[in-house]
């Protein structure tokens, strides 16, 4: 007759349910506070990267087609002290002018806080197709023994701090020029990369 007694106990759930959600954003803005603290204080320092040799092997070129192998020894350093890297998916591409001339790949690394790595990175253009200007530039270098190539690397990497891995992001590094002197008698001198993340 006075109608559904169930109806009268219901008005005390929404504000447990109220006390609950507010709780629950409360340590969700905490949480978000004490990693931004931390990560503010471990902020990753650049990872640093130089070109410590070149050479140019079996270079043969035509008008329009060149066959070529480069070789690159780099440095990477992670200055860090409490940062890892662990880097996923790094492609090498060395471009002469505006063209790219050969691609590689190298196999996933583990860089450890304050860490040297020595990266060897082998590209070869096997009957690539040249553009018409970066052809004559090329023979003109070629002629004259000294080389002004790009060395451009990309890398997917994760920093971990701590036991904490984050998530992906893109590594772009860029030496330019490293110039390759094709004689033997001129030294290689170590070219210092730019880093962006
Ligand atoms: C490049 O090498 C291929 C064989 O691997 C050869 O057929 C071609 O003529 C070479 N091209 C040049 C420009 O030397």
């Amino acid at each position: 007759m006075a109608g559904p007694p169930q109806l009268s106990p219901r008005p005390a759930r929404p504000n447990i349910l109220r006390y609950v959600i507010l709780v629950l954003v409360a340590l969700i803005v905490l949480v978000g506070l004490v990693v931004l603290i931390i990560w503010l204080t471990v902020r990753p320092k650049r990872l640093r990267y130089t070109v410590e040799s070149a050479a140019v092997h079996n270079f043969d070129m035509s008008t329009t087609q060149l066959n070529a192998s480069f070789n690159f020894g780099v440095k990477a350093y992670n200055p860090n002290r409490h940062v890892s890297v662990y880097y996923d998916h790094v492609t090498v591409t060395v471009g002469f002018g505006d063209q790219d001339l050969a691609f590689g790949v190298i196999k996933p690394f583990y860089q450890p806080h304050k860490d040297v790595t020595w990266l060897n990175m082998d590209l070869n253009a096997k009957n690539f197709l040249l553009h018409d200007s970066v052809s004559k530039d090329l023979a003109l270098e070629k002629a004259a023994g000294e080389m002004d190539l790009d060395l451009w690397i990309k890398a997917r990497i994760r920093y971990k701090v701590g036991v904490w891995k984050l998530g992906h992001r893109t590594l772009r590094i860029r030496c330019s020029p490293v110039i390759v002197y094709l004689s033997k008698d001129k030294e290689f001198k170590r070219t210092a990369c730019f880093t962006e993340v």
